[in-house]
């Protein structure tokens, strides 16, 4: 019976308790610990036996598709002027005939070596300069071919695109007014120093590949990523960036989706309560 409390004990018997439930406590772990390892040392069969751990239900969410590239005419309800980074502007919606951003200034305060007439919303400057010094310290220099472009001047362009593609294939390269992004004030089309028009073959170039994975972190979006017409409304433009802002630049491109997609999920437009719109 050498394991009984001796009659003359010392400790006072609570704390004499606790140290048996310590010691037991400390056996019990030692015994898991030890099973355990035997278990990992001899395999699945110890594993399956002694792992009692309940893994957590995988969970997924569903991004509801963005509507079908239909051709309309609904005017947006949102502000332009403040709602730039989320609005949808594609082949159904379009902005107001007669909106322009009251803060347009010349992109060469960026440091582009463009006229004065190629013009951004002020606010996008500082984003813009950065990413076009950084493109240069890559040694991918990047020029700038169009900025904001006005209701009238998206019809010239599309009217100069059906006159070369024809109509359908033209309308699946420029938007019809109104439905244009650039005449938002906050997009961009860039392309390399030296290069003076756009090509799909410049994307997979150091260039198009540099603004490709890097334009996000200076708020930027590539709104027509290859392969991806049915979910974007148009042709692949490797050199259409629009301005979202830093921080929904990162979430849109860490979601994978195209900006349409994301925007359509995330920041449906006012009034669209499912995929008909
Ligand atoms: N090329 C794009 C779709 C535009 O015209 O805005
Ligand atoms: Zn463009």
């Amino acid at each position: 019976m050498g394991t009984r409390r001796p009659p003359d004990r010392r400790l006072p018997t609570h704390i004499y308790v606790r140290r048996r439930i310590a010691v037991g406590v400390g056996v019990i772990l030692a015994v898991v610990l030890a099973t355990t390892l035997i278990g990992r040392l001899f395999g699945a069969g110890g594993d399956a036996l002694l792992d009692t751990t309940t893994l957590a239900t995988p969970t997924t969410t569903t991004i509801p598709a963005p509507p079908p590239c239909t051709t309309g005419d609904l005017v947006i309800s949102e502000d332009p002027a403040t709602a730039w980074a989320t609005v949808v502007v594609d082949t159904a919606r379009r902005l107001p005939a007669t909106y322009a951003p009251d803060d347009l200034v010349p992109a060469a305060d960026a440091g582009f070596a463009v006229g004065e007439g190629v013009l951004v919303r002020s606010f996008l400057i500082a984003d813009l300069r950065a990413l076009r010094q950084a493109a240069a310290d890559n040694g991918t220099p990047v020029t700038m071919l169009a900025a904001y472009r006005s209701f009238d001047q998206q019809q010239q362009i599309l009217d100069l695109r059906i006159a070369e593609f024809g109509e359908d294939e033209a309308l699946r390269r420029a938007a019809r007014a109104g439905h244009s992004e650039h005449q938002l004030g906050t997009t961009v089309d860039l392309t390399s120093e030296g290069l003076t028009d756009v090509d799909q073959a410049w994307g997979a170039s150091p260039t198009g590949e540099w603004v490709a994975t890097n334009a996000h972190r200076f708020g930027f979006i590539v709104t027509y990523p290859e392969g991806a017409e049915a979910l974007t409304c148009y042709t692949y433009e490797p050199w259409h960036l629009r301005y979202v802002g830093r921080n929904l630049a990162t979430e849109v491109t860490a979601s994978g989706l195209t900006l349409r997609e994301y925007l359509y999920a995330f920041h449906p437009p006012l009034g669209v309560t499912g995929p008909e719109g």
